[in-house]
């Protein structure tokens, strides 16, 4: 068992940084890197710091390949909530990342994704946010350790997080990389904020890893760094938490 670093920033807005100069000073490191990404409320500022930073920079995504972890299924190309349109209008618009390079996982079987992202050499960095009912990706309380890419049903609080976003009719179903997809990456950097994800957060890192909350299973990696506000960390027992160095 690994006990991740969990490195507390005081705001939203710095905790958000931190994980921006990560993935740049990642990025700008190795210019073909495979990153695995997150969408949600949680990540668009580090989107909107990773454009700023690569544009102040001169950094080129031109050879980067990325990975989503989950999208919802049925939704019509184009729509609005889609992960893949939030991703158009986040990272890939504001960017030179190839959008040939950049996947989502629909319109392809689980075991496609899966191969895709063999055939790209693995994933060197993922990005993850949490639920708060622990989720990652799309994994639900229940998920197994050993999951792959597969079609699952949302978890109620999912559904009711999701709901604005879709005026009352959201899909119910999703496509989502695995637990056993996720532990495959080489690093992993996850990002919580807000007082909502407090509770998951310190059952995921203070107690045992349990299928009940998926994100406890990140203590199986041995190279996670979790990143988040005072807000997140305020049920973390203070022995884990350490002073993020804001950038
Ligand atoms: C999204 C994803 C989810 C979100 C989680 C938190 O691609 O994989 O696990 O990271 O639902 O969402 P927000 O950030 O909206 O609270």
């Amino acid at each position: 068992m690994n006990q991740p670093a969990i490195l507390v920033a005081p705001t939203a807005d710095t905790a958000e940084a931190v994980v921006a100069e990560h993935c740049i000073a990642a990025i700008a490191a190795h210019p073909r890197i495979v990153l695995g990404l997150a969408t949600g409320r949680t990540m668009v500022g580090v989107y909107d710091k990773i454009v700023a930073g690569c544009a102040r920079a001169s950094l080129s995504l031109a050879g980067v390949t990325t990975f989503n972890l989950d999208e919802y299924c049925g939704l019509p190309e184009g729509h609005p909530a889609s992960f893949r349109a939030y991703m158009r209008r986040h990272l890939i618009d504001r960017t030179d990342i190839d959008p040939a390079r950049s996947h989502v996982p629909i319109g392809i079987d689980g075991a496609g994704y899966e191969r895709l992202i063999a055939m790209a050499g693995g994933i060197d960095l993922q990005l993850l946010g949490i639920g708060r009912n622990g989720h990652i990706g799309f994994n639900e309380p229940g998920s197994a350790i050993t999951s792959r890419t597969r079609i699952v049903t949302l978890a109620p609080t999912t559904l009711e997080d999701n709901r604005d976003a879709f005026d009352g009719c959201a899909p119910r179903e999703a496509m989502t990389m695995g637990i056993a997809t996720i532990l495959g990456a080489r690093e992993i950097v996850l990002l919580a904020t807000g007082p909502a994800k407090a509770e998951a957060l310190a059952d995921a890192f203070g107690g045992p890893v349990r299928a009940g909350n998926p994100a406890s299973a990140l203590q199986r990696h041995p190279r996670v760094t979790v990143v988040c506000d005072a807000d997140a960390a305020a049920r973390l027992d203070p022995a884990l938490r350490q002073i993020a160095a804001t950038p």
